[in-house]
């Protein structure tokens, strides 16, 4: 497997399996394809507490190990702190539920899953609102970030990352920052391509880590609108993949590895995530295609967290300071 460094030396893969079931799949379903992904090469895994199936991909961990199809230290396992788990001695509580139910005793990455401790009953609607959320704040922020640095000093995690972060958020935390984060989670897909955060990111050598490369096309109801543009059937994207004759999901892939962050695509269908992981072998896009790709952006979020706004908030856009 392909792997990218990180600047504090550590190797990471080029391409991951997600593992959101996104209310449509099982926790059995995910972990199925969790144990099928690692048959199939995968060694990166991106989990989260609040995906509500951690304890039933640590069977498919074990399972793998034990079959002997990769060990330990040949994967990397990703995690992240859910919003309700923010407050003092949450996430250490937080990371050991994980590691527990992972079956391990040292996570790869964990990641602040959301900069606020807003969060929404699992399956809400989009206009759910919880009372207690408020707007970002950077005291409350790195009081949480101080808990993940103890989590790296304490062996049990070995690289911090942040998720759904936005440049002015970075600004105001990053000078804070005793441990410095090696990435970020971010939306990245042709249709969302964040130049300016990305940018920043690399700059700061901060890896972007991709998610919904393939524009999510199964993600929850409740993150749906009738602007959403769709990656896979945007016209350049389905005539690029006539022309290398494969799904325009796999064009998606390519893009997201050459241009310089890791895709964490998600798929219990093994066609689908054998296809998925095979196609950094294939030919790859022309500086051409890559061009027409980087024009054909369509600034369209997906993921806009609206269950997340506090009372007073305007709308989604609040949560993300108009970058994008
Ligand atoms: N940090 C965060 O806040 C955050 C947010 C969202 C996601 N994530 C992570 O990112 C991962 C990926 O995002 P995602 O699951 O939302 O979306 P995604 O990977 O963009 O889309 C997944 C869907 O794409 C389709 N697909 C996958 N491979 C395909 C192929 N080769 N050909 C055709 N269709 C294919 C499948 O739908 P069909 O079943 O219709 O084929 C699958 O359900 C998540 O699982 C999660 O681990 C993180």
């Amino acid at each position: 497997m392909a792997t990218r460094k990180l600047f504090n030396g550590v190797e990471i893969p080029h391409i991951g399996m997600g593992t959101f079931g996104s209310d449509r799949f099982t926790a059995e379903q995910v972990s199925e394809g969790v144990y099928g992904a690692i048959k199939a090469g995968y060694r990166l895994i991106d989990c989260a507490a609040v995906y509500g199936n951690e304890d039933k991909i640590g069977e498919s961990l074990e399972r793998a190990f034990n079959d002997g199809l990769a060990t330990r230290d040949e994967m990397f396992i990703t995690s992240k702190v859910w919003n309700d788990m923010h407050g003092k001695g949450d996430v250490l509580l937080s990371c050991a539920k994980t590691l527990r139910d992972l079956k391990l005793d040292y996570l790869d990455m964990f990641f602040v899953h959301w900069p606020f401790p807003n969060y929404h009953a699992p399956g809400c609607d989009g206009d759910a609102r919880n009372p207690d959320s408020r707007p970002f704040d950077k005291d409350e922020f790195i009081g949480v970030w101080r808990q993940m640095e103890k989590l790296v000093y304490m062996g049990l995690v070995r690289s911090l990352g942040m998720s759904n972060m936005t440049v002015a958020k970075l600004d105001a935390v990053l000078p804070l920052c005793r441990i410095r984060p090696v990435a970020l989670q971010m939306e990245l897909h042709p249709a969302f391509q964040q130049p300016v955060l990305f940018d920043y990111c690399v700059e700061k050598s901060i890896q972007p880590i991709g998610f919904c490369p393939i524009g999510s096309p199964t993600r929850p109801d409740r993150d749906k609108t009738e602007e959403d543009i769709s990656a896979i059937e945007m016209p350049e994207i389905v005539a690029i993949a006539e022309a290398h004759e494969v799904h325009p999901a796999i064009v998606c892939l390519k893009w997201a590895i050459q241009r310089g962050q890791i895709p964490i695509p998600f798929s219990v269908v093994e066609s689908e995530y054998e296809s998925n992981l095979r196609c950094i072998d294939e030919t790859p896009l022309s500086d051409d295609e890559m061009a027409q790709i980087k024009e054909a952006d369509k600034g369209c979020r997906l993921i806009k967290g609206q269950v997340f706004l506090w009372e007073g908030a305007n709308d989604w856009q609040d949560l993300w300071d108009e970058e994008a």
